[in-house]
């Protein structure tokens, strides 16, 4: 998307109150990278640190994603990297339903505006957010064709920080990426502009490749 879009959406999020996360925010995260990418990251919202610097992943879970990103050659500049809700959860509870309801008119504006052909998802949330009551243990590391979007779960993070089992699990999904982008194509913005997230009736419009 050009680079004025990307401003535009920004700004509405910085002015945004559609939920009771705007009370609390330090700052909106609204999402950072290059708003041409192929490949998109969408992980469950804004923690402390990201709070207070306005970027996503700026904390240990952030170390970790470019690490993870090293690993298959890129850096955040190569990529976009976002969240379901734009503003930090208190405490950094779970967001709730309606919050990822007020936040979804953006999330939906930067995956149309940006078209990526891959959207890697972080944790279950996010993953969620394109397949409701999807499991983590069953759904990571496989392919999900949501509408004209190519969705990719995985681990959160924050999650392989906690559990070591699971850090490798994250790294072996991660490795896929390469080959994954290599057989995947832009969804057309036509078909973006017509069908955002493929969102409306996941039971049709899913299919596992
Ligand atoms: N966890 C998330 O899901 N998003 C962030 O931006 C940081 C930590």
């Amino acid at each position: 998307m050009e680079i004025g879009q990307l401003q535009s959406i920004n700004a509405r999020i910085a002015g945004c109150h559609a939920c009771a996360l705007a009370k609390g925010r330090t700052r909106t995260v609204p999402g950072d990278g290059d708003p041409t990418a192929e490949l998109m990251f969408i992980g469950e919202g804004p923690g402390f640190y990201e709070d207070q610097q306005g970027s996503p992943f700026v904390g240990r879970a952030g170390a970790l994603l470019d690490e993870l990103l090293a690993r298959i050659g890129m850096t955040r500049a190569d990529v976009f990297v976002t969240n379901v809700v734009k503003c930090r959860p208190p405490n950094n509870r779970d967001p709730e339903p309606s919050e990822i309801a007020a936040c979804e008119p953006y999330l939906t504006e930067q995956i149309g505006g940006i078209r990526p052909k891959l959207i890697v998802t972080l944790g279950r949330f996010a993953m969620q957010y394109f397949v409701p009551g999807a499991a983590m243990g069953r759904s990571h590391g496989k392919v999900i064709q949501s509408g004209v979007h190519r969705v990719y779960p995985v681990y959160h993070p924050a999650a392989a920080l906690r559990q070591g089992a699971l850090a490798r699990v994250l790294r072996e999904d991660f490795d896929r990426i390469p080959a994954l982008l290599a057989t995947s194509e832009r969804p057309a913005a036509q078909a973006t502009a017509a069908a955002p997230t493929g969102r409306a009736d996941p039971a049709k419009q899913l299919s596992l490749l």
